[in-house]
């Protein structure tokens, strides 16, 4: 399929009146958003990889020029010692009266993967069939392109935006933001705004817009298990001394029941029950579970005859939205090509947890510390050390800005956007809504459940990324009339 030009509006956009213009002119440089969306992808800004902090900065800079060619103003990088760095810019003319808006996105990537596994090399731009691949292509850089093209539509038309607008590109929210508190002491007040909008979010479905009320937190925990001070002769010993390895195994077995539902006490305690509306918007969005059911089957690529995990009398998206995880994502063991024949001494266990909203993340932690203390077998010492977290996020889904930010993607997509939780963690948003005085955060899809972010051949749908454009410039609009 070759591309098609863009200067068309999506069949099922409904511009809302007054906006032709900006429509019509935002879809006219679509080619050109896409151009510079891939020459973004082509700097491989994976922050968790010290030898890309070149690319890190290289891709902050091209973010910075394309925040200029949209016209903003007072672009430049925001630093701290030994961050990567943050973009900013602003346009601050649209009077005193009207609201001043936070656009957000992140020009930090993950790793790739196994480099074998696309399709096409993570870092060219590659367009097949209506989507583009890369790395950063829907996550996140689409939610920087969104941003300038939305700015760029309107400040080309009408010289003038209908709300002050301030913009910050993250450059290690995959990281996990280890600086963000640090960020906003020293940036904060600057900028400060009365409402945060953040395009680095997922769709219900392709040309299905969602829009997101919920995030869950995040925290890192090792677990250290202690058997003795040095492997020993697994001949000489084994069957009578305890290995750290079986134990570690024993004790990770014990965080779930046997349906694969948390088991640890007083864990889920805080967990903010579901209302009886947002259950009834959840259960009428997952259907009769068993479509969804197989969608997801397909869209985390799950082997052939797998069950789902967690409480069954819990729907799918509430156990994936609205509750915790304690997941083991690594552990220091021998590789099985270096296994001797000895009894292990120590092992290490790094257990992700999602946190749910509700949660605080210091007394779900603790309590998971007592359980991994009190169910250590054999007597055995157990070390658990936490790292980073940062707490879920909730809002209501309603008051003005939510209801401009419904009738923005109704019009850009022709179709109401689901409320949605997202299951993933997004650390600026609680922090920095905190401490605008709980400002309204707009959480809008930029990605559908196909884009496949963090993994191999990830891709942006790209009609629906025009519509996500189109939002945001119609998003704009709305704020500005809310406040008039
Ligand atoms: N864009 C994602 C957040 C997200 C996840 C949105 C799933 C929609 C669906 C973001 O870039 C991300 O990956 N966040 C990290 C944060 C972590 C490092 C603290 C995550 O969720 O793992
Ligand atoms: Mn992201
Ligand atoms: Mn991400």
């Amino acid at each position: 399929m070759t591309a098609e030009p863009m200067s068309v509006l999506p069949a099922a956009t409904r511009v809302p009146s007054g906006l032709d213009d900006v429509a019509e002119r935002l879809m006219a440089q679509m080619p050109q958003t896409v151009a510079w969306l891939e020459d973004l992808v082509r700097i491989p800004s994976i922050s968790v990889q010290p030898e890309y902090a070149d690319d890190c900065r290289r891709s902050a800079e091209r973010t910075a020029q394309r925040l200029r060619d949209a016209g903003l103003e007072d672009v430049e990088l925001l630093e701290l010692d030994g961050t990567h760095p943050y973009v900013t810019g602003s346009w601050l003319r649209a009077g005193d009266d009207a609201p001043t808006v936070l656009l957000y996105a992140h020009h930090d990537v993950q790793p790739v993967g196994t480099p074998e596994r696309w399709s096409s090399s993570p870092f060219e731009p590659t367009e097949r069939e209506g989507r583009l691949y890369g790395r950063g292509a829907a996550d996140d850089k689409a939610g920087i392109m969104a941003h300038v093209a939305a700015i760029r539509a309107w400040l080309d038309t009408r010289g003038t935006l209908p709300v002050n607008v301030k913009v910050v590109i993250e450059g290690e929210e995959e990281i996990g933001s280890p600086n963000l508190e640090r960020f906003l002491d020293t940036y904060g007040a600057r900028l400060r705004a009365d409402v945060i909008v953040l395009t680095d979010l997922t769709n219900w479905k392709v040309g299905w817009p969602g829009l997101t009320y919920a995030l869950r937190g995040m925290a890192d925990v090792v677990v250290t298990v202690r058997a003795m001070q040095q492997p020993v002769h697994s001949g000489m010993w084994g069957g009578v001394v305890p290995d750290a390895l079986t134990a570690t195994v024993r004790l990770l077995a014990s965080l779930h029941d046997d349906a694969g539902a948390i088991a640890v006490d007083g864990f889920e305690d805080d967990v903010r029950a579901l209302a009886d509306d947002e259950r009834a918007r959840l259960e009428a969005l997952e259907g009769d579970g068993e479509a969804l059911a197989d969608d997801f089957r397909d869209e985390a690529r799950l082997v052939a005859g797998a069950e789902f995990v967690g409480d069954d009398r819990r729907t799918i998206l509430e156990r994936l939205w609205m509750r915790p995880t304690i997941t083991p994502t690594g552990m220091d063991v021998p590789a099985v090509a270096a296994a001797s024949n000895t009894l292990l001494a120590q092992v290490r266990t790094k257990l992700s947890c999602r946190l749910a909203p509700g949660q605080d993340p210091d007394r779900a932690l603790d309590a998971l510390r007592r359980h991994l203390e009190t169910n250590v077998p054999w007597g055995l010492e157990v070390q658990v050390d936490v790292g980073e977290r940062n707490r879920a996020w909730v809002t209501e889904p309603g008051g003005g800005a939510w209801d401009a930010a419904v009738a923005a993607m109704t019009a850009a997509y022709g179709r109401e956007p689901a409320a949605m939780g997202c299951g993933g963690s997004i650390p600026f948003v609680e922090p920095f809504s905190d401490a605008f005085g709980g400002a309204p955060c707009l959480l809008v899809g930029v990605e559908d459940p196909g884009s496949n972010a963090h993994g191999e051949d990830e891709s942006l749908h790209l009609e629906d990324f025009a519509k996500a454009c189109l939002t945001e410039a119609f998003l704009l609009a709305e704020l500005g009339r809310d406040a008039g």
